[in-house]
């Protein structure tokens, strides 16, 4: 299912808050109202953040293109969606495309066809990238897989098939896989609300497990390669991804289980040398403190809540890309792939 539709004059969203007790769309035509969309998460992971924040572009230039000072409100729009959410760098990716589209065509009001029709193409090779992804994330799973997945990488996160879910996807159409772990992916479940749910509708077999129950599973055997997905990649090769991610892969390491992380290039920020350079959100404690509105915590308890954590590249065996399967050395191998 497809999380952003262009409407020409406005943009639909699926309310990925919602999911999967409903399915509802909303539909906006000003672009503060995806800036909010974006910070409350009713559209949510690195790829369709991206490509949602260059429609809401769009929709500012239809609101800006018959006022006075258009280049400068573009400007200030930018800046405002930039400062939607800072970690997944396809937010940023994707509003630089877009004023670069902006600047080429004189920044005047007649360039909003121009910018629309960039965006319909950003949103078009967004959907290529994870069909290849997925090709080449295949090629790495063994046959009778039993894989561990965490947070949600999946359609509605990327706006294709998925960048993790994809190549789990493509690797079951090839009958490879038996079972996919889902890490329920505390505090905002993800994986539960979302990854279970995308699953079962492909009809791809899951169990649904608590986030502190993958080491057991790892012990146990069980797990035969982890797949996830990343929301900024350094050039080094560290990444961000879910809180939660590293702990998954400090687990991963001790049992020996190949971990791998799955992402398009519009993920990939070669200006950070190493993890050490990304901004991790801090989100707000309420959401520890409660469960989906049930609080479960003493009103006042103070909390620690990043909404990511910082993988080391030592620990990952590989990155899946639309360019092919990227190993150590990271920093090389990526300047050599997208440098
Ligand atoms: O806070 P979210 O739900 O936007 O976080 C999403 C993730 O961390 C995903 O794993 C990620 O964006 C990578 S793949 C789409």
């Amino acid at each position: 299912m497809e999380p952003i539709r262009w409407q020409e004059t406005s943009l639909s969203l699926l309310d990925q808050r919602k999911l999967p007790l409903q399915v509802i769309w909303n539909d906006y035509t000003d672009y503060r109202d995806i800036i909010s969309a974006i910070r409350t998460l009713e559209v949510r992971g690195a790829p369709s953040i991206g490509v949602a924040a260059a429609y809401a572009f769009c929709l500012a230039g239809l609101e800006f293109q018959n006022k006075p000072n258009f280049a400068a409100n573009m400007k200030k729009a930018k800046e405002e969606l930039a400062a939607s959410r800072p970690t997944a760098v396809n937010l940023f990716w994707a509003l630089d495309r877009m004023e670069r589209c902006l600047d080429k065509n004189g920044a005047e009001p007649s360039c909003v066809p121009a910018l629309i029709q960039e965006a319909k193409e950003l949103d078009r090779e967004n959907l290529e990238m994870n069909r290849a992804m997925s090709r080449y994330g295949a090629e790495t799973v063994p046959m009778k897989a039993h894989i561990l997945t965490h947070c949600n990488a999946g359609p509605i996160a990327t706006g294709g098939i998925g960048t993790a879910l994809g190549v789990i996807i493509e690797a079951f159409e090839q009958g490879k896989v038996e079972m996919v772990y889902v890490d329920e992916t505390r505090p905002l479940l993800q994986g539960s609300r979302l990854t279970a749910w995308e699953l079962q509708q492909h009809g791809v077999p899951a169990t649904l497990i608590c986030d502190n129950m993958a080491a057991t599973l790892m012990n146990q055997g069980k797990i035969d390669q982890v797949l996830l997905g990343c929301d900024r990649m350094a050039a080094n090769g560290d990444f961000a991804n879910k809180i939660g991610t590293y702990s998954v892969a400090v687990n991963a390491h001790y049992h020996g289980v190949p971990f791998y992380t799955v992402l398009p290039s519009s993920t990939i920020d070669l200006t950070i040398a190493d993890g050490s350079g990304i901004v991790v959100e801090q989100r707000d404690p309420q959401e520890v403190r409660t469960m989906y509105g049930v609080q479960t915590a003493p009103t006042d308890i103070p909390v620690y809540n990043p909404a990511f954590d910082v993988t080391p590249h030592k620990l990952l065996t590989g990155a899946i890309t639309e360019k092919g399967v990227v190993y150590n050395p990271y920093k090389e191998n990526l300047a050599k792939l997208f440098g």
